[in-house]
Parts: structure tokens; sequence; C-alpha cells
């Protein structure tokens, strides 16, 4: 399939040409119009003619499939919007989702937003301290979540006083429900036909997706519901989606990719896609990409550097020649990682660059551009990026000289705000310029190559983690005196967790200890978030004002430079 016409003319054609408005135009949207992303992925695909068209492939863990056309879609996101508007829930209030990639989260997610409530998907690995630091923030409503989750939720709804209504989408009536808690079966409710959209516009908000930064609690990224022409568009030229394709984007909805392209980018561009709802297993993925004869891949580096561990003849066991484009994002994809999947699957991997905020790839490589193994290629048409100076936030003119990654704001999908937190949000621009907090240098061909960040944020496995939000668990361990976190290398995850630890006096610390703090953290906050090494130290290196440095322990990790440690308090 690799002489497949793409969607996207060549680079340099779109550049003269491309406008928003394109997007607009294809998507029916005049300005001023009534915008439901609900509705622009359901009512409008069936209206096209597409009602019976597959919208939705799905497979559990233990091999069980369940599909849904996209009439199905309409129909089952107005029967929880239906739900969710007998609640008394109203627009604009968070409903949040906390599941695992159960067809409920996807349509969940269609349901809230024509309802008008604002969506908030949660991954469903967080424990209950993660869970509540972003309930509390969002003052959210209500909860849509498993039998199995139920116990985290149960757990904190005293410290949640906004959280009115508990919904169990598995719940098998063996245990009595509690007060606020309610059992709400999807494929099985009575259906609703006929739903009265809430008329948001461009500007009314629609998900809330948290993410975590150096300082402070988790921020809420406030999108809008005219980021699907963002959306739309970028998955129909970068990802390259067709009417034909059966496209797969193995993210979680619980991050912006499972939501901006495992939701929306597929579904308003009316295509078949697969979820699959299990761990992962190289040998699993490739089964599921020859039985479902999957076309569009978008997946992430740490997922590619494990499937590259479990070497080139398992590959052999499956006809994976249904495969015709394949992109990744969430950390940088190494040139062997490129360069391999060439080898294996005749395809490179293309890297695309985005945020939470910016809720569509904004840097990226595409169909036709020439693939230099290693960057994260160009600007999406329509979007200004280019790299700011350190200190001035002024373009840097030459070429190869690292700066920071910055955008001129404008497009659709930009966030509009940090939910209560307008302040942080407007910190993020300088000069003019939008900055992402990460650093990259630009080529004589105008092509990115990804630096680092720009902060202390750890990126493990494509997924940010806040050391502030570990450090903090950490604390609350009765043992612990003083806690910094950093990433440290990892041939996989790129990075992972790494803690250094003082102990409260008397306290000798042993393997058992460090397995007991690991594990505490895991329960409070997530797997991702636990650390892999703890080590245990006399002192921490502080400024002379007592702040913790992080960047001094992580530069001993990753064998750096340490750089200027003039206002360093002790020696290390
Ligand atoms: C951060 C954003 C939006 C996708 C999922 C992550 C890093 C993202 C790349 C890439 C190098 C990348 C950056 C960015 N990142 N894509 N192609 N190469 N780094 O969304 O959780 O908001 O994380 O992920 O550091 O700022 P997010």
């Amino acid at each position: 399939m690799s002489n497949h016409p793409r969607n996207m003319r060549t680079y340099e054609e779109e550049i003269n040409n491309f406008k928003w408005e394109i997007s607009c135009k294809e998507l029916g949207y005049n300005e001023g119009d009534v915008i439901n992303i609900g509705e622009y992925c359901s009512d409008r695909i069936c209206r096209m003619g597409k009602a019976d068209k597959l919208a939705l492939i799905w497979e559990g863990h233990s091999g069980e499939e369940k599909r849904y056309t996209f009439n199905d879609l309409r129909q089952l996101s107005n029967t929880i919007a239906h739900f969710v508007r007998g609640l008394g829930i109203n627009p604009g209030d968070r409903v949040c989702l906390f599941m695992d990639k159960v067809p409920e989260l996807y349509i969940g997610f269609l349901g809230v937003l024509k309802s008008g409530a604002i969506v908030q998907p949660l991954f469903s690995a967080f424990g209950s301290e993660s869970l509540l630091t972003r309930l509390d923030d969002a003052k959210t409503t209500a909860i849509f979540t498993q039998k199995k989750h139920l116990p985290k939720v149960r757990n904190i709804l005293k410290d949640l006083p906004s959280l009115k209504h508990i919904i169990i989408v598995d719940d098998d009536a063996s245990k009595p429900l509690r007060e606020c808690e309610v059992a709400f079966h999807m494929d099985t409710a009575e259906r609703i036909d006929h739903f009265d959209v809430y008329p948001s516009k461009a500007e009314t908000p629609s998900v809330l997706h948290y993410t975590s930064g150096t300082t402070g609690k988790p921020k809420g990224a406030q999108h809008v519901h005219y980021s699907i022409i963002s959306q739309y568009i970028t998955a129909k030229y970068v990802l390259d989606i067709q009417d034909d394709d059966i496209y797969w984007c193995t993210a979680d909805p619980g991050w912006v990719t499972g939501t901006s392209y495992g939701i929306i980018g597929a579904w308003s561009n009316g295509v078949t896609q697969c979820v699959l709802d299990a761990g992962f297993k190289a040998e699993t993925w490739y089964k599921f990409i020859e039985k479902h004869k999957i076309t569009v891949w978008y997946s992430a580096p740490t997922a590619i550097r494990a499937l590259m561990k479990e070497g080139n003849e398992i590959i052999k066991k499956f006809d994976l020649s249904s495969l015709r484009h394949l992109a990744s994002v969430g950390e940088p994809l190494n040139a062997e990682a490129v360069i391999w999947s060439k080898e294996v699957f005749g395809l490179y991997f293309l890297d695309t660059f985005w945020q939470t905020e910016t809720g569509c790839i904004v840097v990226s490589n595409y169909p036709e551009m020439k693939v230099k193994p290693g960057s994260m290629g160009k600007p999406f048409p329509g979007i200004t990026a280019t790299v700011v100076d350190l200190n001035t936030h002024v373009p840097i003119e030459k070429k190869g000289v690292v700066g920071m990654i910055a955008l001129k704001p404008g497009w659709p999908s930009m966030i509009r705000t940090y939910w209560n937190n307008e302040v942080t949000y407007k910190g993020k621009f300088k000069n003019g310029w939008y900055l992402c907090g990460d650093r990259a240098s630009i080529d004589e061909d105008g092509y990115f190559w990804f630096v680092g960040r720009d902060d202390d944020v750890i990126n493990t496995g494509g997924h940010l983690v806040g050391p502030f939000e570990i450090e903090s668990a950490l604390l609350e361990h009765p043992l612990v005196a003083e806690s910094a976190v950093v990433g440290k290398p990892d041939p996989v995850n790129m990075e992972v967790v790494k803690a250094f630890i003082t102990l409260k006096p008397g306290t000798v610390p042993d393997k058992m200890l460090e397995l007991e703090i690991m594990n505490f953290v895991r329960k409070k906050l997530s797997a991702l978030a636990m650390p892999q090494e703890i080590e245990f130290v006399d002192s921490l290196p502080k400024t002379r004002s007592g702040k913790i440095m992080r960047r001094v322990l992580r530069a001993k990790e990753w064998g750096e430079e340490i750089g200027d440690i003039s206002t360093l308090e002790n020696d290390m």
C-alpha cells in the first residue's frame, strides 16, 4: 500500500497555501457556529453517509472483542449525555473519566462533551493521591469508573466535597452501592436516538488534561471545542488517515495523545480505529496489527524501543504488510529506532513533537518529506515555530545553535489557560512567544533537533512526571526527612525516576526500606511515579537559600557537566 496517495501535498506547497480555514471549511464550520466535538465526531459523520461504517474495534486483554459503528457512537454518546444531564450535571461542570481503555471511555468522552460538561480524563493507573490532587483542583462533580478502580475513589471521597456522583460502568450488583454511587451500563442502557446536544461555541471549554510541571501541583490544561479544527487537519495531514484506513493509536486517553489523536483525530475524519486494552507485549501487538490489518499506527518511542529489544525474528511470524504509515510522539525518537523500523517494517516511524498545551502536532515529519533520522522535522504549516535565545527570548538566526522551542500563539488547539492558574499560564509567554519548555536547534534545512527539557520534569516512557509531586509523596513516609527526585537514563523508557533521600535521625537504610518506600509511592501516585532507584544520602545539595538543587543530582546521573554551582551551599 506504499503508493497510497497522500492527503497532504508537498511540504513546500502546504507552507505556501495552508490556512486553518481549510479545516473549518472541510468540517463545515463557520465563525460563530455551534461547534461540539462530540457531535462533530459522531452525528456529523453519520450525516456524511458513514452511519454503518465501523468507528471502533475494541479488544480486551483476554481477546474479547466489541465493535461499534458511527451510528452506535452517535446513539451511545447521546445515551451517556442524556444520563449525565439526568444526574443534574450542568454545562461547564467537570466530569472525570477514570477507566481502563474500555469502550465506555472513548464513547463517554464524546457523551460528556455533548452534555456540555468539561471532560477530565485521568489515567486509570493513578493511585488515590494522584487522583485526589487532580479532582480537588478541578472541583470535579462526577466520575465514571470501573469496579476495579472504585476503592481508590471511595478512599478519597471524604476529601472531595464537590464530588457528587460516582458512576460505575461495570457494576454487577454483587455488592450494594453506597450513597452517591450509581450503576450505568452503556451497552444495555436504553438508547437515546435524539439528544439535544449542548450548543457549545468555539471558545467553550471542552477537555481538561492534567500535566506536570517542575514546581507545584499538576496543572489542568484547559482546551476548547475549537481545538478540533487543529486535531482534524493534523490527523489528516500528518497521520495521513484516509477513509479506507484502519488506524491504531496506542496511547491511553488519560494523556493528550489518546484524546487528540486516539479519539478526536480519527473520528472527526470518519476513520475506523482500533483499541487494544491490554498491556504491552511484542507478540500481542504484532498479532493485533495482523488480525485487524492495521494500516496507520501512531505510537511512542518507548514502545518502539521495547519492540526493538524483542528482536527481528518475532516479526517474521506475523503478516504486517497492511501497515502503510507509522508515526511516533512523546519523547525523542532516536535515529536507531527510525532506521530499525525502516528495516523491519519497510517504513520509517515519523517523529512528531507536541504537548498537552499545544493540543495538536506542532513540529513533525510528513509523509512526503525527506526523513533525517533523529530529527523531529519541521513546523506544521500554519504554525510558526522557532528556537529563541535562553535569556533574551529573541529567535536565534544562526543554524545549529541551541535555544528554547517557541511557538507563535494563535493556532486553534492551543490551551486557553491552566485551570484556576492564569498566572502560570501567562508565565509561559515571553516576548510574544509561547515557550514549550524544551531545548532544540534548527539545522540549515529547517529541521528541528531535540536537545532536552528546559526544566526538571521527568519524561518516563513518554509520560511527564513532576518531581515535586513525588517528593511530596516521599515526605509523607514517616522515615523520610528530605528528598530530591530526578530522571536517570534508561535504555527503554529514556528516563526513569530516581530519588535521593535523607532519612530521619537514627534510621538505618536497607533494601527492605528501599522497597517499602518505592511501594509507598506507587500506591499513592502510580507505577510511573515510583522511583526505580533510591539512593540514601547524608545530605542533599542545596542553594544557600535552602532550595534543593536537583540539577546537580541530575547531571551526576547523566555524566554531564554540573555547570554553575556558585550558589551551592554544601559540597556533595
Ligand atoms: C513533552 C510534552 C503530546 C504528546 C505526548 C506528551 C516531550 C513530546 C516529543 C518528541 C522529544 C518530545 C517534550 C514535550 N516530547 N514529543 N517528538 N521528541 N520530546 O505530551 O505530556 O504534554 O509532554 O514531551 O518534552 O514538551 P506531554
